[in-house]
């Protein structure tokens, strides 16, 4: 049986895999086996991490539409299928945070590209391969990653929120659709961590009072490898293409 700490065989997707809990859920992946493939806009970034890790470096903006079927063929490709999409690169939206009245709508559409729209389109596109994971009893799991500010009105955070919101409600509608194909589909709340884009949105907090994304990252495999079947046995996997 798959446990938490051994997760070889296991083919793992996470967007925003160079930074803060990205960054940490990939090591933690690549530490228990997994075969990861991570994706980001910054080359040097992907460059760095994949050398670090070992997981396969993609980069791409998942807020741009034609970026997706790239990302998603190479992601498909490099780990011969895919058990798990997670949905972690985000905008803050505009920066400093500013209330909804001053928010320029360019901006709210950023926020909107990247958070909800990108976690649908490239679910969409990987889709075919999770059901493929999940008929042949790997098990399929995405995870959107979401925040407090899905569900609590925090002033100056209504891009950010509003698109989180929606990415929260897509998740559970997901969810609902694909139960009947094995395919899980989870939204959950890291907390409040420690990160750059915890640093960019509140400048002034105190980061001995935030998560380490470690901590986080630990507690959401958690989540997955619950999700996946019970008696997933440690799968054969390719090397990365
Ligand atoms: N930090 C917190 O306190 C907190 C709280 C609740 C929820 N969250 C959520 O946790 C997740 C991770 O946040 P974090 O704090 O770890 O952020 P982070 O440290 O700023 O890292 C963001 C990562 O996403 C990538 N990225 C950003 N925009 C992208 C795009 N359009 N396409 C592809 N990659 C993109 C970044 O690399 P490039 O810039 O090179 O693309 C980087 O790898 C987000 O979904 C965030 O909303 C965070």
């Amino acid at each position: 049986m798959a446990t938490s700490n051994d997760l070889s065989g296991l083919r793992v997707a996470v967007t925003g895999g160079t930074s803060g809990l990205g960054l940490a859920l990939t090591r933690a992946f690549r530490k228990r086996g997994a075969a990861v493939a991570i994706v980001a806009r910054t080359a040097e970034a992907v460059e760095r991490v994949a050398r670090e890790t070992g997981a396969a470096g993609i980069v791409g903006d998942v807020g741009v539409k034609d970026d997706i079927y790239p990302i998603a063929l190479q992601i498909n490709g490099r780990l011969g299928g895919l058990d798990v999409l997670i949905n972690n690169a985000s905008s803050l939206g505009p920066v400093p945070l500013r209330l909804l009245g001053d928010t320029d709508c360019e901006d709210l559409e950023e926020a909107i590209a990247v958070n909800l729209v990108g976690p649908f389109r490239l679910t969409k596109a990987l889709l075919g391969a999770l059901a493929a994971s999940a008929r042949e009893g790997r098990g399929a799991v995405v995870l959107n990653i979401s925040s407090d500010a899905a569900v609590n009105a925090y002033a100056g955070w209504g891009a950010y929120g509003a698109s989180k919101a929606a990415l929260k409600h897509l998740s559970a509608i997901w969810n609902e659709e694909q139960a009947a194909h094995g395919v899980r589909v989870l939204s959950l709340d890291p907390g409040d961590m420690d990160t750059a884009l915890h640093a960019l949105a509140v400048p002034d907090a105190d980061p001995a009072s935030l998560k380490r994304p470690e901590t986080s990252a630990d507690e959401l495999i958690a989540a997955i490898v619950a999700a996946l079947p019970p008696q997933r046995a440690a799968q054969p996997v390719g090397g990365y293409a």
